[in-house]
C-alpha cells in the first residue's frame, strides 16, 4: 500500500483514516500568520509552501518506503530513495559566527551563540515556501566531549560553557536549489541557555515557593534546563520542557526534604557539578530554585526579543513534552507525560478559548485553566481527575495551602488523587483528524518486580514497585509499549475516555515464547519507543530510545542502532525508516507543511565514550557526522528529503 496525494472535487472529502486536509493546514498556517502580521492575511497557498490545488486532500495508509534493516552503521541510514543530510550539529553557529572549533576549545560565550549540545524536541515554523524557523531544544551536556580536557580540571568557565549548551536554539532554514541551509545572518537567530531570563507566570508566580534571594518577587528565573520534548500551538509558539532538572541540584549536605525526594534531588545530582561554581544550584543553600524548574516554557520563535515565560499552570513534573491541540469549543489542550518509572500522564485545559484573529487574547492562554492527572481503569475506561487546591482532598488538612503548591507540589497532589503509575510517559501525539492520542510509555524496570513494597511514591520517586495492570501490562517492562486513547465524544476537552494499548514493542525473534518480551509488534522489530509524532497527512512516526547499556545485551541484541519507525495506525503497520549511528537516541522529528522536508534529531551519537565525566576516547564508538579526521561525534539535525521530491513516508 501506498501514500498518496490525491484531488478531490469535493473538499469535504477525506478518508476517514486520512490526515489533514491541505485546507486544514493552510487555514491554520494563515492563522499563524495573522498572528504574525497583526491580523494582515496575507499567506497564500504557495507562500507557505503548500501546493496550489483547489479542494485537495491527503491519502493517509500505510508506510510506502522499503524498510530498512537493523544497522550497526556509523551513519544515518534512510530508505532507498531517500537522502539524509546533516543541517546543523552542536556547535554550529546560528547565525554569522562564530565558528565550531573541533577540539572543543570554543569559550563559553562563542557557545552562546552557536547550537548547544544534545538537541532533542523540534518544531518548524513557516515563514513562507520551502523557508522557516526551526526551534531545537538542547537536552543536555557530556562534558566529556564538551571541554578541552573534559571535566578535569573543572572550572567556573567550564560551568558557564555547559550552562550555554543547554536551552534552545532558534534558526531560519530554507531551501536552496536541492539543499536545506541555516540562513546566516539571520534577524530570528536566537539561544536561550541556562542563563537567559525567562518570566514565570500563571498561579504559583509570585508566590512564596519560588522566592529567591536572587529574584524575591519569584517572578523571573534565569534560564531553563533538559529541555527534552515539547509542544508547538495553534498561536504560533513553541512550548520547550524542562524534564531532569533535578539532576543539576546538589543538596550538599544530605539532609533531603520529603519534597525534594519526590522530585529526586539529592546529594550531588547527576555529576554536573553546576553548584561548584553558581551557588543557586545549591539546594541546601537556595531551596527554592528547584521550584522554578520543572515547567513548561512558552516562546514566540517569530519575535527574537520577546522574553520566553514559564507557564505554571500546566504543572511541576519532569516533564517530557507538551502536545497541544483545541477542545471543540476552542479550549486550548495541553497533555504531557512525566517521565520516570511509575509517573503520570497529565492533561491542562485552559479555562480561555483560542481566537484565531486575536493574538493578545492567546498570548496567556496557558495561564489559566485546569490541569488533570490520568486513571486508566482495568475495565478500557479512564477519567481526568482534576488537580485543583479544595478538591480531592488536595486541602491544608493534606499539607497543601494553595493552587500554588499543588503547581508546584504537583506530583504529590497526583499521588493523593490516586491517579495510575505508568511505565514512564514519554512523548504524546494527537491525530489531526481523529484527535485520538497516543503515549509511548519507553519501560519500567521497577514494573511488577519484587519486594511489591508500596503503591504511592510518596518520597522517592521511581522506587515504587506497583503490579502490572490493564495499561502497563508487563513487568519488568523491558521493551516499552505505546498506550492510545479516545476522549468521550471525541472532544480533547472531555475528562473521561477510552482507552487501548497500540503496541506492545519487543522482539518476537530473540524471545519466542516468552509473552512479556516478544510483544505484537505487525512490522519492524523495535523497543524503548519515545519520540512520537503524527505527521500533517496522519502518519505515526516513533523514535528509540534504548539505552546505550542495553542495545547491545541480550535482550536487544538484535534490534540495531536506535530508530526511527514509521506506523500507520488504521492497520497498525510499522515500518522502520531511519537507524541512527551507535550511542546515539533518535529524538526530535518535525516537517514542512508540505510534507516533503523532514527534520530529524540525532542526540548523543557516540555514548557511551561521550558520557558526561569521561574526556578519554570520544571517538570510541562514533565519529558522526564529521567522521574519524575530524574528532569527536556530535549531535545534529538531518534534513530527509525524498529524491523525487515526493511526501516522506511514500
Ligand atoms: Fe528526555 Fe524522557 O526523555
Ligand atoms: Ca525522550
Ligand atoms: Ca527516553
Amino acid at each position: 500500500m501506498r501514500r498518496e496525494v490525491s484531488v478531490q472535487d469535493d473538499d469535504t472529502v477525506s478518508n476517514p483514516s486520512t490526515g489533514r486536509t491541505f485546507e486544514s493546514i493552510l487555514e491554520a498556517n494563515i492563522s499563524r500568520r495573522r498572528v504574525l502580521q497583526g491580523g494582515i492575511g496575507l499567506a497564500t497557498a504557495a507562500f507557505l509552501g503548500l501546493p496550489l490545488l483547489e479542494g485537495a486532500s491527503v491519502k493517509a495508509a500505510a508506510p510506502g518506503f522499503k524498510s530498512v534493516p537493523p544497522s550497526k552503521a556509523d551513519a544515518v541510514v534512510v530508505p532507498a530513495g531517500y537522502t539524509a543530510k546533516v543541517l546543523y550539529a552542536w556547535g554550529d553557529p546560528i547565525s554569522n559566527g562564530p565558528a565550531f572549533k573541533q577540539d572543543a576549545s570554543n569559550a563559553a560565550w562563542e557557545q552562546e551563540h552557536q547550537a548547544g549540545m544534545h538537541h532533542d524536541g523540534m518544531h518548524f515554523f513557516p515563514l513562507g515556501a520551502n523557508w522557516g524557523l526551526l526551534a531545537i531544544n538542547h537536552e543536555y551536556t557530556d562534558d566529556g566531549l564538551l571541554h578541552v580536557g573534559g571535566m578535569v580540571p573543572w572550572t567556573a568557565d567550564k560551568v558557564k560553557k555547559s550552562q550555554a549548551a543547554h536551552g534552545v536554539s532558534v534558526i531560519e532554514v530554507r531551501l536552496e536549489g536541492k539543499d536545506w541551509i541555516v540562513v546566516r545572518p539571520s534577524a530570528f537567530a536566537r539561544r536561550i541557555t541556562a542563563n537567559t531570563p525567562i518570566a514565570i507566570s500563571g498561579p504559583a508566580a509570585g508566590s512564596a515557593f519560588l522566592k529567591t534571594a536572587g529574584d524575591p518577587a519569584g517572578t523571573r528565573v534565569l534560564g531553563t534546563i533538559n529541555n527534552c520534548a515539547h509542544g508547538s500551538t495553534p498561536w504560533g509558539t513553541y512550548l520547550t520542557c524542562e524534564e531532569n532538572f533535578n539532576g543539576y541540584f546538589s543538596n550538599e549536605t544530605g539532609t533531603i526534604t520529603n519534597d525534594q525526594k519526590r522530585y529526586g534531588i539529592n546529594k550531588g545530582g547527576f555529576g554536573y557539578r553546576w553548584h561548584e561554581f553558581d551557588e543557586r544550584f545549591r539546594a541546601d543553600l537556595h531551596p527554592n530554585e528547584s521550584n522554578r524548574f520543572g515547567w513548561v516554557a512558552e516562546l514566540d520563535p517569530y519575535s527574537p526579543y520577546r522574553e520566553p515565560v514559564k507557564r505554571t499552570a500546566l504543572g511541576r513534573i519532569k516533564h517530557e513534552g507538551a502536545e497541544t491541540t483545541l477542545a471543540k469549543d476552542g479550549r486550548a489542550v495541553v497533555y504531557m507525560g512525566d517521565d520516570e518509572r511509575n509517573e503520570y500522564i497529565y492533561k491542562f485545559v485552559s479555562a480561555g478559548r483560542y481566537a484565531a484573529d486575536n493574538p493578545s487574547h492567546n498570548r496567556d492562554l496557558l495561564d489559566s485553566g485546569t490541569l488533570y492527572v490520568a486513571r486508566f481503569n482495568d475495565d478500557g475506561s479512564g477519567a481526568w481527575l482534576p488537580i485543583v487546591y479544595g478538591q480531592g482532598g488536595l486541602t491544608s488538612a493534606n499539607g497543601f495551602s494553595s493552587q500554588a503548591e499543588v503547581l508546584v507540589r504537583t506530583r504529590q497532589a497526583a499521588d493523593l488523587l490516586g491517579a495510575t503509575m505508568m511505565d514512564r510517559p514519554e512523548w504524546i501525539a494527537v491525530h489531526p483528524t481523529t484527535k485520538e492520542v497516543y503515549c509511548t510509555l519507553t519501560n519500567n524496570s521497577n514494573r511488577g518486580t519484587t519486594p511489591v513494597s508500596t503503591n504511592t511514591p510518596s518520597t522517592s520517586a521511581g522506587s515504587a514497585r506497583p503490579p502490572v495492570d490493564k495499561a502497563n501490562p508487563r513487568g519488568p517492562n523491558t521493551y516499552g509499549h505505546i498506550i492510545r486513547w479516545r476522549e468521550a465524544g471525541g472532544d480533547p476537552g472531555a475528562t473521561t475516555f477510552v482507552w487501548d494499548i497500540f503496541v506492545l514493542a519487543g522482539d518476537a525473534d530473540l524471545n519466542a515464547g516468552n509473552a512479556a518480551k516478544s510483544g505484537n509488534i505487525k512490522g519492524d522489530k523495535f523497543g524503548s519507543p519515545d519520540g512520537l509524532w503524527f505527521d500533517y497527512y496522519g502518519m505515526l512516526w516513533i523514535q528509540t530510545d534504548i539505552s546505550t547499556s542495553t542495545l547491545n545485551s541480550g535482550d536487544y541484541a538484535q534490534i540495531g542502532n536506535n530508530m526511527m519507525l514509521a506506523a500507520d495506525t488504521a492497520s497498525g503497520e510499522i515500518r522502520r525508516f531511519l537507524t541512527g549511528p551507535p550511542g546515539c537516541e533518535v529524538t526530535g522529528v518535525t516537517t514542512t507543511a508540505d510534507g516533503k522536508t523532514m527534520f530529524v534529531n540525532i542526540q548523543h551519537p557516540g555514548e557511551p565514550a561521550s558520557e558526561r565525566n569521561d574526556p578519554a576516547k570520544p571517538t570510541a564508538v562514533s565519529t558522526w557526522p564529521d567522521g574519524p579526521a575530524a574528532g569527536r561525534p556530535r549531535a545534529a539535525t538531518v534534513v530527509i528529503r525524498k529524491d523525487d521530491g515526493g511526501l516522506i513516508g511514500t
